[in-house]
């Protein structure tokens, strides 16, 4: 039995994990957000109503799933009570079903200001980050200075706490960045009033998370941004600042590895990278630019234009190897549907030597060229398509040969944005 099931990007993030972390928490108990913090963007559509989650776990809208944000998300209290209330203006009720581990570590505005005043300073070479603070506050992690959410409960320590931070953090805004600082007097109320509404939904999440898998209850670990992303294993420095990979489910939430049965991948049927950074299967053409146009590419956090690309199975067998992917579930395939032939790439030609797999910092990848093999495309609509043997041939051909050049099966084929739009070959639960 498939209890504990992870679900996570396998390429540059937005790959349409929330659809599918919504569509399968209909079967599951607990959703768990373990790494990432509200760089994240979920979208979520349930019959003609959008719902885009940053924070909050995308079992949200389930009623009877309870949802948990572990001890490696890098928390914001602002945001956090931003979609709280937008979920209640939607009649969703989320206090009594939302645990938060004492663990997060919380991003203050510094953090915000940081970010961006960095993201200046490095002119072209700019990460291109979603400016939400997210880096700085795990450095501050990372420095073992940083308020997490259990301090709260003391606010003589917090205020301690956060005055030795913000000293440290003006002084660089100020002298480094020449740029605007932190205000300690008003940050230090904010911490009164966030500390009423988020210390009532703290918990032991690992020994909650425990419990529930003692009870067999069904789990499911809800990835943010994509194994490319992963600090470690990404294009690094391109990257986010935290693991995005299958490795971060227990460091960030308190679960034993063991205990993990199934990982899914989720794949777009091309590529797509938002900001910065090397993108071997970019395209910038008519096809690019059809990609984007019929997949909305537009981020769901910042609404920046998204880069578009073919398939890049070279990127994707690191993903498999590196999280141990069971099954991968393939979405968007229907955005291809007017293509008249589609490339994947294979291999990596770089002076002159071929390769099928390599370490993907950005200075090994800067200079690869793509191998690619390619398909014909089908030319007919797939959308909303939710039986196998419908599929036309050549989008069956296309499955397969992906399928085969990864050696993982792919479960889950995604035809739509709306929570019902997909092909369920196997039942992971
Ligand atoms: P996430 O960050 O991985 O959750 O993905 P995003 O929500 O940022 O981006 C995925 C986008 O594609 C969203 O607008 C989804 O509504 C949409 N989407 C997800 N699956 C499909 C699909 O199979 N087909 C189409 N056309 N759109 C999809
Ligand atoms: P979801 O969960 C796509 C990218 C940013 C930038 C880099 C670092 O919706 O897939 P950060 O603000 O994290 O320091 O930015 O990571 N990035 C994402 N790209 N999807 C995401 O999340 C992302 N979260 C961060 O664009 O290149
Ligand atoms: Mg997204």
């Amino acid at each position: 039995m498939n209890n504990n099931l992870v679900v996570l990007g396998a390429q540059w993030g937005d790959e349409g994990k929330g659809k599918i972390v919504d569509m399968l928490t209909a079967e599951a108990d607990a959703v768990v957000r373990f790494q990432g913090g509200h760089n994240a963007g979920h979208t979520i559509v349930v019959g003609d109503e959008t719902t885009i989650l940053h924070l909050i776990p995308s079992g949200i809208l389930r009623q009877n799933v309870d949802c948990y944000i572990g001890n490696g998300v890098v928390l914001s209290p602002h945001a956090l009570l931003e979609e709280m209330t937008m979920l209640a203006a939607r009649g969703v009720e989320v206090a009594n079903k939302l645990f938060l581990s004492d663990g997060c570590p919380l991003i203050l505005p510094c953090h915000i200001l940081l970010d961006q005043a960095r993201e200046r300073a490095r002119g072209k070479s700019a990460i291109g980050t979603t400016g939400r603070g997210i880096g700085p506050a795990y450095e501050d992690k990372i420095a073992r200075r940083g308020l997490r959410l259990g301090d709260l409960s003391r606010m003589d320590r917090a205020l301690e706490k956060l005055e030795a931070v913000l000293d440290l953090h003006n002084f660089t805004l100020k002298n480094y960045y020449q740029h605007e600082q932190c205000d300690y007097a008003q940050l230090a109320d904010q911490l009164h009033t966030w500390s009423e509404i988020m210390l009532p939904m703290m918990t032991d999440v690992s020994a909650r998370l425990h419990d529930l898998q003692q009870q067999h209850k069904k789990i499911l670990f809800e990835g943010a941004q994509g194994t490319l992303l992963d600090i470690d294993h990404g294009t690094y420095p391109y990257v986010t600042s935290s693991n995005t990979t299958a490795g971060g489910v227990c460091a960030g939430s308190g679960v034993a590895p063991g205990s993990i049965d199934y990982v899914l991948a989720i794949v777009k049927a091309y590529t797509t990278r938002v900001g910065g950074g090397p993108f071997p299967t970019e395209l910038n053409d008519s096809v690019g630019e059809e990609l984007g146009r019929r997949g909305h590419e537009f981020g769901a956090t910042t609404g920046r234009q998204r880069r578009c690309g073919w398939l890049d199975v070279v990127a994707l067998r690191r993903a498999v190897h590196i999280n141990g992917v069971s099954g991968i579930c393939f979405t968007k395939l229907d955005v291809m549907d007017q293509l008249e032939e589609l490339r994947i790439c294979v291999a990596y030609t770089q002076d002159g030597q071929s390769f099928e797999s390599l370490p993907f910092n950005a200075d090994n990848i800067e200079n690869c060229q793509p191998e690619y093999i390619t398909l014909p495309g089908w030319q007919t609509s797939t959308v909303g398509m939710t039986d196998f043997a419908q599929l036309p041939q050549n989008a069956k051909a296309y499955i397969s040969k992906v399928e085969a050049l990864l050696n993982v099966p792919i479960d889950i084929i995604s035809t739509g944005p709306e929570r019902n739009e997909n092909i369920i070959r196997k039942r992971i639960y």
